[in-house]
C-alpha cells in the first residue's frame, strides 16, 4: 500500500494523507539552522548543535507519536482546524504534504478555506521562514482567526528535559510589535536568543504554554484558538512559547499571504543589550517582557536585519527560488538517465539528498536519535563523506580536517565529537580500532574527487592540541600504522572495544543490565581479533601506499604494501572458512562467523571487503563467498547480517546477543553493508545479482509496500527487520544512516561504474544484463562528461570501445579535463 507518490520532475514525494504509517520527515537547512519537519509538521529546530542549541521542544517517543512542532491552528467561525491535520485532527477536505529538497509545503482545506503553507531555511539564513498562503474557496465573505504555535526549548535540550526545578523558573521572553523574542538566560550567560515574527499586525499574542492551551489541554484543545482570542500572556517561567493571533478577512476567491519567520541570534558580548530604557514608556506599551524590567532589553539588531530579508511575500519568494536553484546545482553534478525510472529518481534526487542530510547531521538528530546523544561519529562521519563529497567539495576537505584533528597521536581517534566545539568526546574515547582505516578511505575519495593532493601537506592538530600538529599524510601514516601495530595472536588486527559493528564487544564482558556496551571495556583485550578490520586493511591500505606515490615517497608505499601482503597471506591462512570469511577470534582466542560456531556461522561484514580486495581470487574465493552470503543470508528485504541468529545472550560477544533475533545487529538487514555486498557482486560481474541486493533495500522500489516498511519511501533506514523476526520488512532508523552513502557509492560508483580515479574518471558499470545501456551526466573537477553507455551483447561488465570526443581511447580511464563540455561513449562487450 502507497500513501503518496514521487513527483520526479519537481523532486518531491507527495503524502497524500496525514496518517502515514510513521510521521515522514524531512530536513530544512543545509549550513548552521537546521528544522526537522514531518508530514504533519511536526517536529523541532536547532542552531548548529542538536543538543546544545536547542531552539523548540520536541518530546520524544511521545504519547500521540510526533506532538509538538510549528502549527497553524484556523478558527473559522467556530471551526477549528489545522492545514496539516495535526494537532486537532479535525476530517480535512484536502490534505497534501510534499518534501522537497531542503522544503516541505503542506495543505489543507476544510469548509471553504484552503491554507498553503511552505517551510524552508534560506541558504546564509540562521531561521525557518514560513510562508502562509489562506485562501477563501468558498461564495461568502470569511472572517477567520489564524495562530501560529511553537514552543521554545531553554536551548540544552538535555537539561530541558530533565531540570525542571530550575527551568520551571527561567523562562523569559520579550514581545515587540508582531515579533516574539525568547530569552532565557540571555541576561547572564548566552549571548544568543530567539524570535519569531510575522509580516503583518497582531490581534493577539501568547508566550506563556499554559494560558494559551488552557489546564490540562493538549496541543489539539488549545483554548486561545477555541475562543478566537489571544491572551497576550507574558511567560514568566514555566513553558515559553510563541503564538501571533491574526484576524484575516477574505472575500470569495480571495486569498493573502503572510510570511512567518524563526530565527536564531548571536550578539557579541558587548553588544548584547539596548540601552537602559530608563522610564521610557516603550515598557509595557511597545516592549513587553517577563517581569516588566527595563533593564537586559535584547538589541535586536541583528534580528531585524534578518526579518528584513524576508518580510515580503516576493522577498520569501526569492529565497525560496535560490534554494531551489542551490539544489538543483548539487544534483547537477550526477545525473542517470537508465531503463529503470526507481533507480533514476534514487541516484538523481533522493539518495544524492540524503547523503547531504548525514554529512550534515551525522547521526545526531531524526525521529530516531533523540540529538542529545551522540554528537558526530568519526567512523560514520568519514563514510558519509564518500557519499556527498562529489556535491561540494570544499565542504568535504573541512570535515576531513576537522576529523583528523580528532585523531590521537597513535593513530586511533576520539570516536565522537560535538560539531559546536568540535572537540571530541572525552567519555566515549577511542579504541574503535576500524576507526582510522575510515579515514584513509575518505582522504583518498577526496583526493580523487578534486584532484587536490596538497590536502596531504596541510597542517593538522593531533587531540585538537594545535602543538600536535603534522601534515595530514602523517595523520594517514600513523592510521595505517595503528592497525600494523595492534595485532593479536593470529597476525589479524585486534579488534578493540569494537569494529565496524558497535554491537561485536568481544572485550566488554558485562553483566550489568543497563550498562553500555559502548562505554564499558572491561579488558585491554590483546586476543579478539576482527577479520573484518583485516579485509579492510586489504582493501584501504593500498590508498595510503598510493597517497605516498603520489607525494613521492616511494619507500614509505613500498613498506605499506609489504605489511598489507602480510596481512593478504594472514587472512587467507586464519581468516578464511573454505566458503566465506570468519567475522572475528574472540578473546578466547575462538572463531566467530565459521562453520563451527554453534550459531552466527557467517557474517555479512568481512566478506564485501575481502572480495573488493580480491583476497583468495586466484583460488575461487570471491565466488564461493558472495554464493554463500545470498544461500545463507539473502532474503526477500535484503541481506541479514549474521545467520544463524543468537538466541541468547553470549557474554563474550557482547550487544549483538542482546538484541531479539532478527533486529539491528543480531540477524537485521543492516542497509549499510548490504551495499559492501553489492559493490562486490558488481566487481566480480555480477551485475543481475548486484541489482537484486540493490533493489531489495533501496526506499523507491519499497514504496509499494510502506504498509510493512513504514518509513519514508524516498530515504533509506538503517535496518529492516531480518527473518528471523515477527514484523520481517518493518524498517527503523530512517535517514541517519551510512547506508545513504555506501548505497549511493555501490550504485554510482559499482552498478553505473562511474569511479573517480587520481588519474581521471574510470567508466567500468556492471548493470543487469537486460539493460540496453543508459545516459549520465558527471561533473568531475569542473568539466562536464555526457556518458553513454551501449550494451548491445547484454552482458553485465566489460569495457570493449571507448571513444572521447570522437576519438577512441584504449582503456576505461577518461583523463580530468581542463572544464568544457565532453561526448563519452562506452560499448559493453
Ligand atoms: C550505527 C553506527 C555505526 C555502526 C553501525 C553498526 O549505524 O552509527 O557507527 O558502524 O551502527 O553497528
Ligand atoms: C547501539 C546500536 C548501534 C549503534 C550504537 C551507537 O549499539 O545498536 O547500531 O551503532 O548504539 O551507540
Amino acid at each position: 500500500m502507497k500513501f503518496g507518490y514521487f513527483d520526479d520532475v519537481n523532486k518531491e514525494y507527495v503524502i497524500t494523507t496525514p496518517q502515514t504509517p510513521y510521521p515522514w520527515i524531512n530536513y530544512l537547512g543545509t549550513q548552521g539552522f537546521f528544522s526537522l519537519i514531518s508530514n504533519t509538521a511536526g517536529g523541532y529546530s536547532f542552531y548548529k548543535d542538536a543538543r546544545l542549541r536547542r531552539i523548540t521542544r520536541y518530546r520524544y517517543n511521545n504519547v500521540p507519536v510526533d506532538m509538538g512542532g510549528r502549527y497553524f491552528y484556523i478558527n473559522d467561525n467556530g471551526h477549528v482546524w489545522n492545514p496539516g491535520w495535526s494537532p486537532v485532527k479535525a476530517a480535512l477536505d484536502g490534505y497534501e504534504c510534499r518534501h522537497g529538497l531542503g522544503y516541505t509545503i503542506i495543505k489543507g482545506s476544510s469548509q471553504g478555506i484552503s491554507a498553503e503553507l511552505t517551510f524552508f531555511v534560506p541558504q546564509d539564513f540562521n531561521g525557518e521562514v514560513q510562508k502562509v498562503s489562506i485562501k477563501n474557496t468558498g461564495s461568502a465573505v470569511k472572517k477567520i482567526k489564524l495562530f501560529s504555535f511553537l514552543e521554545w526549548c531553554l536551548w540544552d535540550a538535555n537539561d530541558d528535559t530533565t531540570n525542571f526545578q530550575r527551568n520551571f523558573n527561567t523562562g523569559e521572553v520579550e514581545i515587540e510589535n508582531s515579533t516574539i523574542f525568547h530569552k532565557t538566560e540571555y541576561k547572564e550567560r548566552r549571548d544568543h536568543f530567539a524570535f519569531y515574527s510575522v509580516n503583518a499586525p497582531l490581534a493577539g499574542f501568547d508566550t506563556d504554554r499554559e494560558s494559551f492551551l488552557g489546564p490540562y489541554n493538549g496541543f489539539g484543545e488549545a483554548q486561545a484558538v477555541k475562543n478566537g482570542k489571544a491572551n497576550n500572556s507574558v511567560a514568566d517561567g514555566w513553558s515559553p512559547i510563541a503564538s501571533h493571533c491574526l484576524e484575516i478577512e477574505l472575500a470569495p476567491g480571495a486569498s493573502k499571504d503572510f510570511v512567518f519567520a524563526l530565527g536564531y541570534v548571536e550578539n557579541p558580548f558587548a553588544e548584547k543589550f539596548a540601552p537602559d530604557l530608563g522610564g521610557s514608556d516603550k515598557i509595557g506599551e511597545k516592549i513587553i517582557t517577563t517581569g516588566n524590567s527595563r533593564k537586559n532589553i535584547i538589541n535586536k539588531k541583528r534580528a531585524y536585519e534578518m526579518i528584513a530579508q524576508c518580510d515580503t511575500v516576493e522577498k520569501a519568494d526569492k529565497l525560496f527560488n535560490d534554494l531551489k536553484a542551490h539544489w538543483n546545482a548539487l544534483l547537477g553534478q550526477y545525473k542517470v538517465d537508465s531503463p529503470d525510472e526507481k533507480l533514476n529518481r534514487m541516484v538523481n534526487i533522493w539518495n544524492q539528498y540524503q547523503c547531504m542530510v548525514t554529512f550534515n547531521m551525522s547521526r545526531s538528530a531524526s525521529y530516531f536519535e533523540s540529538g542529545i546523544g551522540r554528537g558526530m561519529g568519526f567512523r560514520d562521519s568519514n563514510q558519509d563523506l564518500l557519499g556527498f563529497v562529489h556535491q561540494i567539495p570544499a565542504r568535504a576537505r573541512e570535515r576531513i580536517i576537522d576529523l583528523a584533528a580528532t585523531m590521537m597521536e597513535d593513530g586511533g581517534a576520539y570516536h565522537q565529537y560535538q560539531p559546536l566545539t568540535k572537540m571530541g568526546n572525552h567519555e566515549l574515547g577511542s579504541n574503535f580500532n576500524d576507526d582510522p582505516l575510515w579515514m584513509i578511505l575518505a582522504v583518498a575519495a577526496y583526493m580523487k574527487e578534486t584532484g587536490d593532493f596538497a590536502i596531504l601537506d596541510e597542517r593538522v592538530p593531533y587531540e585538537n592540541d594545535e602543538s600536535k600538529a603534522a601534515t595530514l599524510l602523517d595523520h594517514m601514516k600513523r592510521a595505517f600504522n595503528h592497525v600494523c601495530t595492534k595485532k593479536g595472536p593470529h597476525g589479524l588486527p585486534l579488534i578493540g572495544r569494537a569494529d565496524w559493528n558497535d554491537c561485536l564487544n568481544l572485550n566488554c564482558f558485562s553483566a550489568e543490565p543497563g550498562q553500555s556496551f559502548q562505554t564499558t571495556t572491561s579488558k585491554d583485550g590483546k586476543v579478539a581479533e576482527s577479520v573484518m578490520i583485516a579485509a579492510m586493511f586489504a582493501f584501504i591500505g593500498p590508498e595510503y601506499a598510493a597517497m605516498c606515490r603520489v607525494k613521492g615517497d616511494n619507500a614509505e608505499a613500498q613498506r605499506a604494501e609489504s605489511e598489507i601482503a602480510v596481512m593478504r597471506k594472514t587472512v587467507m591462512e586464519h581468516g578464511f572458512d573454505g566458503e566465506w570469511f570468519l567475522r572475528a577470534y574472540d578473546d578466547f582466542g575462538k572463531k566467530l562467523g565459521g562453520k563451527e560456531c554453534e550459531e552466527s556461522k557467517i557474517f555479512i561484514e568481512p566478506q564485501g571487503f575481502a572480495v573488493l580486495a580480491g583476497l583468495g581470487k586466484e583460488q575461487g574465493a570471491d565466488i564461493k563467498t558472495l554464493d554463500s552470503v545470498d544461500k545463507y543470508l539473502n532474503t526477500k528485504h535484503g541481506l541479514v547480517l549474521n545467520n544463524p541468529a543468537f538466541t541468547r545472550y553470549y557474554i563474550q560477544y557482547g550487544e549483538i546477543s542482546t538484541y531479539p533475533p532478527g533486529y539491528k545487529e543480531n540477524a537485521g538487514i543492516f542497509c549499510h553493508n548490504n551495499a559492501w555486498i553489492i559493490c562486490a557482486e558488481a566487481e566480480t560481474g555480477r551485475g543481475d545479482k548486484a541489482f537484486e541486493y540493490y533493489s531489495k533495500i533501496a526506499p523507491a522500489y519499497r514504496e509499494e509496500i510502506s504498509d510493512l516498511h513504514r518509513t519514508e519511501p524516498y530515504v533509506y533506514a538503517q535496518m529492516i527487520a531480518g527473518k528471523d523476526a515477527a514484523r520481517h520488512g518493518e524498517a527503523k532508523n530512517s535517514w541517519l544512516t551510512g547506508t545513504a552513502a555506501w548505497n549511493f557509492v555501490a550504485v554510482s560508483q559499482y552498478i553505473l561504474g562511474i569511479k573517480p580515479q587520481y588519474d581521471g574518471l574510470k567508466i567500468d558499470p556492471s548493470i543487469p544484463k537486460n539493460w540496453a545501456g543508459f545516459k549520465l551526466t558527471r561533473i568531475f573537477r569542473g568539466a562536464t562528461y555526457n556518458i553513454t553507455v551501449k550494451n548491445p551483447n547484454k552482458v553485465s561488465k566489460g569495457v570493449t570501445k571507448l571513444v572521447v570526443d570522437g576519438a577512441e581511447k584504449a582503456g576505461n580511464v577518461v583523463p580530468p579535463f581542463d572544464g568544457g563540455i565532453h561526448e563519452i561513449e562506452v560499448v559493453l562487450g
